[in-house]
């Protein structure tokens, strides 16, 4: 144990006292400190300060804020340095290197309570959290606001979504960018780009287990502050509980350029490790189901002449998966309680029976027989009650179907009793479903879902979510598809916390099958098809969908991509990028020795110069180069691909074409 250095011995209490910690490579530094009774911290990078000295503090219902008389008591250091395996991952090797101090708290005047607020300073960022431990003045509680804030040093750049819309209580939403100083209530992951040009950082939260969601509220214009905003329940209270209690992590990911930020493991490294007895059960895999021909109106979820789900169809994408060595098929819209407005009839989801025209066991049976996990969809619309209530029923006759894989969906703006989708209701519930789909060896991918936190490292079978505007957006016309640009910023922004379900593999650009005339100029995918391949790159799931419909890959050639394509990376490389503009990576297959090449540029035709150092040296390999055809552009001319095959080592550089909303997709393989 050491005391705070720094410390005013002398006088008691003590008026002022510093801690610092900083990173294993020295360069992060945060101070923890206390001025007239009040705690702050700061946190600098290289010397340069990036957070000012910002409240720490709580406010609890009915008592004082905790906030105010506060003396530092104790302080206790830790460093940890381990590396561990992620069962599947952009990575597979995490190095998990920190730097702690332990600081704790107290009150100088009654109610005399305790805190700890615990920080790890990594070389890719900090975290820290409040720990309150069991005590007289502090036992059940409820929290009616967080003290904490954000006090930028800079007015940098940052990339946002809004928070707390009315009725808009989801993230699904075009990204904007603003001066820090104009941002209003956004959500995280936040990323700041700082004026500099040469540090940018990223504001989240990790290891959310029983709190809110935290939103970030705006700027008070001057101060560049930032405060935590969390989601309520509905009668205002924010958070429920009992010490000893922790809080989640907040995090602050830095770096000198946003080609550093990906794939980032802080809020893994924040999470505690793997609690199942055995993972062998999840499997990364592509996948293709009954699900476009719904958006774009050829097929229905609800029963009828265009009922999507029947068996036999089911049995024809599962022929389709496996001919194609497609690892699963989502069937959407197979059992009861879709019929009539299936947002109001939340309660009427049935998660066992099957309506008339599907057999759930008979296309269980079928698919196991042809080696296809078949993924069974759960869609609730916020009807969380009756989804827990069923859930366990449902589970076991998955399992014992052979089911390993469920998609769940909350359509929804608010839960029946009027709390946030991001309170600490919903957070309980999404913990509390992927904790009984472990019970039964079952993944889940969740649409609509809670913000990723990192939590996939203590339950692997959280595989992915969607929690970003996907590829839905591009079928439904009226409020227009996602521009060119959406995805560059999706890759320095949301997925930083983890796997998106984008849904890539539109070929069917203009969506002819649907019948649209195309006086419906915004129904329509706004990129190229080779920028559609690329997506399988830049995008990071372990469940990847070929989401467009089986005809439309008859006869493609861009489609063999797809069916090469992995989805389980031992290494992941940002070869390039501009938030915004274009991002390019590279990453290794686990497992084998393919690399493949993901880019992709916004409305902007681009040429990038890449280098394949990343290549065992000596070693030969063919490239196979899906690249933007002549005269292919997003709007005009989306369809023309040109696939070549040229002989690559470590030492070559490709020149990257691409068009106007265009991509390119390289599979590097060893030559023969
Ligand atoms: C929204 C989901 O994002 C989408 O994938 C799904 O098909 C519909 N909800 C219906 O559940
Ligand atoms: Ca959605």
């Amino acid at each position: 144990m050491h005391k705070p250095f720094l410390l005013l011995t002398l006088i008691a209490p003590v008026l002022s006292a510093q801690v610092r910690v900083a990173s294993p490579d020295g360069k992060n530094q945060v101070t923890l400190q206390v001025d007239s009774g009040r705690l702050r911290y700061s946190l600098s990078r290289n010397g340069q300060p990036l957070i000012q000295p910002s409240l720490l503090g709580m406010q609890f219902t009915g008592q004082p804020a905790l906030r105010d008389s506060l003396r530092i008591t104790d302080t206790t250091r830790a460093t940890h340095d381990e590396t561990w395996t992620q069962p599947w991952g952009e990575l597979s090797h995490v190095r998990e290197h920190y730097n702690e101090v332990a600081v704790s708290v107290e009150e100088m005047s009654a109610p005399n309570r305790k805190f700890v607020v615990r920080v790890r300073a990594f070389d890719d960022g900090i975290g820290f959290r409040y720990e309150f431990p069991d005590q007289p003045a502090l036992g059940a509680f409820s929290i009616s606001d967080e003290l904490t804030e954000f006090s930028l040093a800079d007015n940098g750049k940052a990339w946002w979504i809004p928070s707390n819309r009315p009725r808009l209580d989801r993230s699904e939403f075009l990204f904007s960018s603003s001066p820090l100083s104009v941002v209003d209530s956004v959500q995280t992951p936040l990323t700041i780009e700082n004026s500099d040009g040469h540090s940018v950082m990223v504001i989240h939260e990790a290891d959310l287990e029983d709190y809110a969601r935290m939103f970030l509220a705006g700027p008070r214009m001057e101060s560049r502050t930032l405060k935590v905003a969390l989601a309520p329940m509905h009668d205002g209270i924010k958070v429920r509980g009992h010490t000893p209690f922790n809080t989640p992590w907040r995090t602050i990911q830095v770096a000198d350029s946003v080609t550093q930020l990906a794939p980032s493991v802080l809020g893994l490294n924040l999470n505690p490790p793997n609690v199942l007895p055995s993972t062998s059960w999840i499997k990364p895999m592509k996948y293709v189901g009954i699900w476009w021909g719904m958006h774009l109106g050829i097929y229905t979820w609800a029963t009828g002449a265009k009922h999507g789900a029947t068996t036999a169809r089911a049995k024809e994408y599962i022929d389709f998966a496996a001919a194609n060595g497609f690892g699963g098929v989502l069937v959407e819209g197979w059992n009861t309680g879709w019929d009539g407005d299936w947002i109001k009839n939340r309660s009427a989801f049935s998660f066992t029976q099957a309506n008339p025209d599907y057999d759930l066991a008979e296309v269980a049976h079928y698919a196991k027989s042809k080696g296809v996990a078949l993924i069974v969809h759960n869609e609730t619309s916020g009807g969380i009650e009756n989804y827990e209530r069923q859930m366990d029923s449902a589970f076991t006759l998955y399992q014992s179907l052979g089911v390993h894989a469920i998609k769940t969906g909350y359509v929804t703006d608010t839960i029946g009793n009027g709390d946030s989708h991001y309170s600490q209701t919903m957070v309980r519930h999404y913990r509390h479903v992927v904790e009984e789909a472990a019970k039964h060896e079952i993944t889940v991918d969740a649409h609509e879902p809670m913000h990723d936190t990192g939590e996939r490292r203590t339950y692997p079978n959280f595989v992915s979510r969607e929690g970003a505007r996907g590829q839905e957006y591009n079928a439904w016309g009226g409020e227009g598809g996602n521009p060119p640009e959406h995805e560059t910023i999706l890759f320095f922004t949301r997925m930083l916390d983890g796997p998106f379900d984008q849904t890539p593999g539109i070929f069917d650009i203009f969506e002819k099958s649907s019948g649209h005339t195309h006086s419906l100029q915004d129904a329509r995918v706004r990129t190229t098809i080779a920028r559609q391949l690329a997506h399988y790159v830049v995008l990071y799931s372990p469940v990847e969908m070929a989401a467009d419909l089986p005809e439309n890959y008859k006869d493609q050639p861009a489609f063999q991509f797809i069916k090469d394509v992995a989805v389980d990376w031992d290494t992941t490389r940002v070869l390039a990028g501009k938030i915004g503009d274009y991002v390019a990576v590279a990453r290794k297959e686990r497992g084998g020795p393919d690399w493949f090449l993901g880019a992709i540029t916004d409305e902007q035709a681009r040429t990038l110069d890449v280098s394949l150092s990343f290549l065992d040296p000596g070693k030969k390999y063919i490239a196979d180069i899906y690249a933007d055809g002549p005269g292919a552009n997003w709007r005009t001319n989306p369809f023309p691909v040109a696939i070549t095959h040229r002989p690559v080592t470590s030492t070559t550089r490709l020149s990257i074409r691409m068009a106007p909303g265009g991509g390119q997709a390289i599979r590097i393989h060893p030559a023969p």
